[in-house]
């Protein structure tokens, strides 16, 4: 991996995940994006993972898609490309992934963090969609997520000014769950992951799997959707060991089974 960097055993039964282009502020190129969509699905795959966090550096959480490797392209090699099946692959991680995000998070950087399930931000996270100012538009659920998370108006301001929020704003439009000082963004990520990940993860999984359905279908659907996972949890052990210890007045230990 030459753009990302996987720490599996960040913490008990957390990997980490940090992008690592640090003089192109973590600009996404196909290559970078390639690797994380990799490191993703190796992770989901491993019992010893429960919870992935992604970052950058101070700095930068990642600055967007690489312009300099897109400027010269037209439609058919962008077509050809077909980089956002990387993103759709992203998107589909089973396991909770938390952004911890300082510095800024813009275009592609933006979407990556609101592609995550929770965003803690540094004091000094900036979020925005600037593709405006060199004449696109976000591509990579930007107008999407971001309308959904902030609301029309704000989105609206957002995508056709391409100005940028600070964390505090983000923080009062619902975009990242928490701000703390920069020393501190990457310790408060792991102590939230660490919540998560003393929790079943098969339960976890599920429960991801049915708040981000709330997203894409009618609430008939979505509420059957969940219906049918919180049945499926009572074939797990984990269901008789967390529904066991509260009867025994004890801690559960949750073996993702
Ligand atoms: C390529 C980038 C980059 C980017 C920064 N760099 N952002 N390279 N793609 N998105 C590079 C700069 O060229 C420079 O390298 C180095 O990183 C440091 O950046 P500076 O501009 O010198 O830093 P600063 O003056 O502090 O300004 C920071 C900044 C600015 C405000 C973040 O870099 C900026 O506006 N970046 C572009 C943000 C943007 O438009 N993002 C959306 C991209 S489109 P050199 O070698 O030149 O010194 C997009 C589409 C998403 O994301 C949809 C598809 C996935």
């Amino acid at each position: 991996m030459e753009f990302i960097k996987v720490t599996k055993d960040h913490a008990p039964y957390i990997a980490l995940i940090e992008l690592n282009r640090p003089k192109e502020l973590n600009a996404l190129n196909l290559q970078l994006m390639g690797e994380l969509r990799d490191a993703l699905k190796e992770l989901d795959n491993d019992d010893n993972v429960r919870v992935i966090i992604l970052t950058g550096n101070e700095r930068a959480f990642a600055a967007g898609a690489d312009i300099k490797q897109m400027a010269g392209k037209g439609t058919i090699d962008m077509w050809k490309v077909d980089q956002f099946s990387t993103w759709d692959q992203i998107n589909k991680t089973r396991k909770p992934i938390i952004a911890a995000v300082s510095g800024f998070a813009l275009g592609g950087g933006c979407e990556l963090a609101m592609t995550c399930d929770m965003i803690v931000a540094s004091e000094t996270a900036q979020f925005g969609q600037p593709e405006i100012k060199i004449g696109v538009m976000p591509g990579a659920g930007g107008t999407q997520r971001l309308t959904k998370a902030l609301g029309k108006a704000k989105a609206m301001e957002l995508v056709l000014t391409g100005k940028f929020i600070d964390a505090e704003e983000a923080l009062r439009y619902k975009l990242v769950n928490k701000i703390v000082p920069v020393e501190l963004y990457l310790e408060e990520a792991t102590k939230l992951a660490s919540e998560i990940a003393a929790m079943s993860p098969i339960a976890v999984q599920m429960a991801k799997e049915s708040v981000k359905r709330s997203f894409e279908v009618h609430l008939e659907e979505g509420l059957h959707f969940e219906r049918k996972n919180f049945y499926m949890l009572f074939a797990s052990e984990d269901q008789k060991e967390g529904m066991n210890a509260f009867v025994e007045k004890r801690k559960p230990d949750f073996k993702g089974r």
